[in-house]
């Protein structure tokens, strides 16, 4: 099986970023957190992120090619990029959404997503075991 893990917005500013919310740890020590789990689900993951919208949908289109599942932290755009949403939604492969921070318990406009409606799941609140749960959720559902 293979998995992209694709993050969005702001998030290559991990550990420098509003630590108290989000933590001190870096996209890099993420990522490696990611790997280290995917290895013992004997998943295969590639890594991206984008800040752009446009390169988000570009990388939801493609990967509809290459990958059995994605699993996404769209960022902000989780709040109000229907053009995100669409894209979840026009391809095949099965995508779920992660948030670091517990989005349901933060200021009103966190507290909807509208890409996660397109998605088969999403997880929220866990920090960086977010991606992980994430992960063990791929490994055990079937394509969409
Ligand atoms: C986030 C939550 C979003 O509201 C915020 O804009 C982010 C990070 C999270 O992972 O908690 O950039 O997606």
């Amino acid at each position: 099986m293979r998995v992209l893990i694709l993050h969005g917005a702001n998030l290559n500013l991990l550990g420098e970023r509003q630590p108290e919310i989000y933590g001190m740890q870096t996209l890099t020590d993420i990522n490696e957190l990611i790997r280290t789990a995917a290895r013992e689900l004997r998943i295969d993951v590639d890594f991206a992120q984008h800040n752009s919208e446009g390169a988000i949908i570009d990388a939801l289109h493609a990967a509809r090619s290459d990958y059995d599942a994605v699993v996404m932290n769209p960022g902000a755009y989780s709040h109000y990029s229907y053009a995100i949403a669409d894209a979840i939604a026009s391809i095949p492969v099965p995508v779920i959404e992660v948030h670091l921070s517990n989005i349901a318990s933060r200021e009103a406009h966190r507290r909807i997503s509208v890409t996660a409606s397109a998605c088969i799941g999403s997880i929220s609140g866990f920090g960086p075991r977010s991606y992980v749960l994430a992960l063990h959720a791929v490994a055990q559902t079937p394509g969409k």
